[in-house]
């Protein structure tokens, strides 16, 4: 059987972002989702828009390249001959300017955060993207080349106060393009920009909204299950605990089993937690694995972190494959990969490389024995959490920090054990629930701690010390892409210490992880 059935889209029409390998790239995509307007990110270089999709509107990302030089990314024939609205943004400008006979240079001084824009009285069909009031906007750049010259089908519709240009806009078509970022939210006017650009120039009705989602969602997952019967990986993470809500909403009980994997990886008491928490859904059915000695057996002496994310991500394919195998009244998988996932470990751009292989998606073998059914490949965390409420998931479950896939295996830095997973337990429920305690889990996107491979000297008592360090970790997010370091105060820090190195026999130094990410990651592997 093929895995394909599970690529069957939540909307078949909207706008269309070709991705040139900036940062910001599915920010945009997000953006419109959050206005009402399905998208969809695919590679800027791709021959042929997406089969299956009605593009009403292409954004150009931006991008690391710059047009001038050999090997730069090109933007497709087709894009200009498809005759629908275009907004190209930063390099995406740059392409729509190169290929209509404009000038892009580098720019004499690389400019980088908020600069001043004023807009200037423009005629063309987009001009409705620059309306004069205020004249004056704050706007997010971040570009190493600039406009020499725009193409002679162009007027300029905004400046900087340095007489760069900003955005132009083409005088006969619905086509415009912006110097700086609108989909960061530095850019006081960029979400109404990008809302005019598509109600207005791509005439979409803003129709991506939650009773939609769900609607969507529970049609396709009729449609790729049909009369099957799905077994549903539960990690009581929100994306699976959504995705179970979801299946069940869609095909009732009968056709929906959840399976929970105690890989012995997880958060101190949590088989009894998720196990309590999904009685809430209604499942008939809930199984738990306990799979801990196989994992702790397979990953004895790896300490690598890609080779214990495959590991890891093998064993639970498998581990589902063999209960499926006993129970052949499963059709399908239903798992809570997120369209971030793909769009990461597919790797897509040139430019965009593969960073971890996220476990739901890198594990999987070619062939499976069961059909998958991945409602939210398509959507973003916090469309996901939206669902979860939509469909009266408690609070308390949706708005968990993210847990990842491998568990505390990536957190263990070295070889994992049953002694030093039980170590990490202890001290992340130290930290967890102190964050609890003092109203403050909700400040980060996501805290954990992290075992790693030191000893240092301390002193406790009259006596020497030589243990192991934690380091915890606290970020904000909005989705996981990119990271912020929470700024949790001092004081609850060294309080947290204390009651680590006082609890948790083997600690005796506790770390603070100020990196943002990029260039870190937030896992620490
Ligand atoms: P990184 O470390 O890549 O993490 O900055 C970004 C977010 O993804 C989570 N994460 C994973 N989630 N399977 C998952 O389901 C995985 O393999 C995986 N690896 C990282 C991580 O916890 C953070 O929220």
């Amino acid at each position: 059987m093929s895995p394909a059935t599970h690529m069957t889209r939540p909307q078949t029409h909207g706008i269309l972002v070709l991705d040139y390998g900036s940062q910001y790239t599915l920010l945009i995509a997000r953006r419109l989702r959050e206005i009402g307007v399905y998208s969809e990110v695919i590679d800027g270089r791709c021959d042929r828009p997406p089969s299956g999709f009605n593009v009403q509107g292409i954004i150009l990302s931006g991008g690391p390249d710059s047009v001038y030089e050999e090997g730069s990314r090109e933007l497709p024939k087709w894009v200009m001959e498809f005759k629908v609205p275009i907004l190209g943004i930063c390099y995406g400008m740059q392409l729509l300017v190169e290929c209509s006979g404009g000038q892009v240079r580098a720019a004499t001084k690389r400019e980088y955060g908020r600069s001043s824009m004023h807009t200037l009285k423009a005629s063309g069909p987009a001009s409705c993207l620059f309306p004069l009031t205020p004249v004056k906007q704050t706007v997010w750049m971040s570009h190493g080349d600039d406009i020499a010259k725009i193409p002679d089908d162009y007027e300029v519709a905004g400046e900087t106060d340095d007489h760069v240009v900003a955005a132009i806009v083409h005088k006969t078509y619905p086509i415009a393009a912006l110097q700086y970022h609108p989909e960061v939210a530095h850019s006081e006017q960029g979400a109404n920009l990008l809302k005019t650009f598509a109600t207005e120039l791509c005439q979409l009705p803003l129709s991506w909204d939650g009773k939609a989602r769900v609607d969507a969602l529970c049609r396709h997952i009729q449609d790729v299950v049909g009369s099957g019967h799905v077994l549903v990986a539960c990690s009581g993470g929100v994306d699976s605990t959504v995705t179970a809500a979801l299946l069940l909403k869609a095909l009732g009980p009968e056709q929906v089993t959840a399976v929970f994997c105690d890989t012995g990886l997880l958060r101190k008491n949590e088989v009894e937690w998720v196990s309590e928490k999904l009685k809430v859904l209604g499942l008939r059915h809930l199984e738990v694995l306990r799979s801990s000695s196989l994992f702790f057996t397979k990953l004895q002496g790896i300490s690598e972190p890609e080779e214990k994310r495959k590991i890891i991500g093998g064993l639970f394919i498998e581990e589902f494959e063999a209960y499926a195998k006993r129970h052949p009244e499963f059709t399908h998988l239903g798992q809570g990969t997120l369209y971030p996932d793909v769009i990461e470990s597919a790797g897509h751009g040139a430019g965009a490389k593969v960073i971890k292989s996220h476990h739901n998606v890198g594990g999987l073998p070619d062939k499976l024995a069961l059909k998958l059914v991945e409602p939210f490949r398509w959507l973003f965390k916090d469309e996901v959490r939206t669902i979860g409420l939509e469909l009266g998931l408690p609070e308390e479950l949706i708005h968990r920090h993210p847990f990842p896939g491998p568990g505390l295996a990536v957190r263990i830095i070295g070889e994992v054990t049953r002694e030093r997973v039980a170590l990490l337990q202890e001290a992340d429920h130290v930290f967890i629930s102190a964050l609890k305690e003092h109203d403050l889990y909700h400040i980060p996107w996501q805290a954990f701690a992290v075992l790693l491979p030191i000893k240092s000297v301390g002193v406790m008592g009259d006596n020497r010390t030589y243990q192991q360090t934690i380091a915890l970790r606290a970020v904000t997010s909005s989705d996981g892409m990119t990271a912020g370091v929470a700024e949790l105060p001092l004081s609850f820090l060294t309080r947290v210490s204390d009651m680590i190195i006082r609890r948790v026999n083997g600690i005796n130094r506790v770390v603070y992880d100020i990196t943002t990410k990029p260039p870190a990651t937030i896992e620490w592997e």
